[in-house]
């Protein structure tokens, strides 16, 4: 770490001696700033230094300053106010451990890779997306190089909401449909449009996808985590007031793997009714259910109260960074200028591709092919348990690309995910998802989407090196 010392103008502890080698001074004085922020070091509504001091005093360029104030003033930590400078936020952070996961760096890439949440990046299909691009490219008129419809392409429009009525039950029109880069962008715009239109509060399914929290703290929303069970969300624990809206995945909860019972679908659909609350329904998985044929969404029963929302991040790739959001009328409105600030709409030829892609019945093909698959995979995980007397037991419904496995032995989730990771196996633990650290159940999450059947057993035939060893020595 670079000496300390203070500053003028406001006096603040910053590091001010010569930067530390090996990392660019910017990164140090934004993550020294965002440090002394979340420690409250920095208390809400403190005045920092003008940036030509702040740069005087740390020796760096005047520019550097600003950039930093820019970027720290985007994540929420500072407020820039004309006349009286750059002060700190009095919006309420996210707690340190739910900011989001540092992204997973490719040079750490396991030898048994079952991180949750990746299809078989193996099997995306490069000659139909080609062929489909290609088609695209050749049919694009002028107009469609243009910047784009912030709604998205009117052709993929129509193409996906008859796509997604037709396999997911979504009551989608083209006009209340808006394409977005994946669910991530789509929640991002969702919680800006809705702060904006006064909410305050949304409610979170705990466990869930680690970096909902810090999206929604960053548009100056409150969370409140509600527990899942091996029913899905509980729904009873949620407030008659004060909430906003909720997010939710009914189809197969993340992590956990539960499906929201009937009787549970009914009651949030009138908690919603009573309330006035949006319900966001996280459809990330939909197709890819084992056991049976998939339960249509929710958002086709109440249309009006429910914000769906669809990704192509399991069913081509997540590197093609394509979702969708189908919205209530108003909310869809107020979601327009909101996407338009944010990128002035998706990529046209991408989304070309992709309705080229379902016309011509190929994505159907492909999402078949994935379900067998996976339905494979995850048989091949549970036999490799079983052949290997592994203390694992997989619960939650058979469906998408990961599961919850419950431990038999008692051993805590992030000790044994440690030791997997040390012998080059990658799954996470619960607590990576859980936003309070008591919520049940204990277990470790298992993706089988990217890994090949025979090297789920090569990897489960070495876990149990660990775990049957650990059994054997009390
Ligand atoms: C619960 C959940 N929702 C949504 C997504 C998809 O996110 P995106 O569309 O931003 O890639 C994922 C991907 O892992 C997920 O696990």
């Amino acid at each position: 770490m670079a000496e300390m010392g203070t500053t003028s103008g406001p006096e603040i502890l910053l590091p001010i001696g010569p930067p530390r080698p090996g990392r660019p001074r910017r990164a140090q004085l934004e993550s020294a700033l965002r440090e002394a922020v979340r420690t409250g070091r920095l208390a809400a509504g403190q005045r920092l230094p003008a940036s030509r001091v702040l740069a005087g005093d740390l020796g760096v360029s005047r520019r550097l300053v600003v950039e930093v104030y820019t970027q720290l003033s985007a994540e929420g930590y500072l407020v820039g106010r004309p006349g009286s400078g750059t002060r700190v936020s009095d919006l309420p952070l996210p707690p340190a451990t739910s900011a989001p996961a540092a992204p997973r760096s490719p040079d750490r890439s396991p030898r048994w890779d079952m991180r949750p949440g990746i299809p078989t990046l193996s099997a995306f299909p490069h000659h139909l997306w080609r062929r489909a691009w290609t088609a695209a490219l050749g049919a694009a008129a002028d107009s469609d190089l243009a910047y784009p419809d912030p709604a998205g392409h009117p052709r993929l429009r129509q193409v996906l909401a008859a796509y997604l009525g037709r396999v997911r039950g979504v009551d989608a029109h083209p006009e209340r449909l808006l394409l977005c880069a994946g669910f991530t962008q789509g929640l991002h715009l969702l919680a800006h449009t809705l702060r904006a239109r006064g909410a305050r509060t949304v409610a979170l399914e705990d466990p869930g996808l680690p970096h909902r929290a810090p999206i929604l703290h960053q548009a100056g929303l409150t969370v409140l985590p509600v527990p899942v069970d091996h029913d899905g969300l509980l729904v009873d624990q949620l407030p008659e007031q004060g909430v906003d809206a909720v997010l939710t995945t009914p189809a197969h909860q993340f992590p956990t793997g539960a499906v929201l019972a009937p009787a549970r679908r009914e009651t949030l659909l009138a908690w919603a009714g009573r309330s006035g609350a949006i319900v966001i329904e996280d459809d990330y998985d939909g197709e890819f259910r084992f056991d049976r044929r998939a339960v249509g969404c929710l958002q086709g029963r109440a249309p009006d109260r429910v914000v769906y929302v669809g990704s192509a991040s399991k069913t081509l790739a997540p590197a093609l960074r394509l979702g969708w959001m189908v919205s209530p009328a108003e909310l869809h409105t107020d979601l327009l200028p909101t996407k338009f600030l944010a990128d002035h709409g998706s990529p046209t030829l991408d989304q070309l591709a992709l309705a080229h892609l379902i016309e011509a019945g190929d994505y159907d093909r492909h999402i078949r092919a994935a379900r067998t698959r996976y339905r494979t995979a995850r048989q091949a995980l549970q036999q490799a348990i079983t052949r290997h007397d592994v203390p694992l037991r997989l619960v939650g419904t058979p469906a998408g690309v990961q599961t919850l496995a419950t431990q038999l032995d008692g051993t805590h989730p992030d000790q044994l995910t440690a030791r997997a990771q040390a012998i080059g196996i990658a799954f996470d633990s619960i607590t990576r998802f859980q936003l309070t650290p008591d919520a049940v159940p204990l277990g470790v999450v298992i993706g089988y989407g990217n890994i090949a059947p025979h090297a789920i057993d090569e990897a489960i035939a070495l876990l149990a090196t660990i775990t049957n060893g650990q059994r054997e020595s009390p």
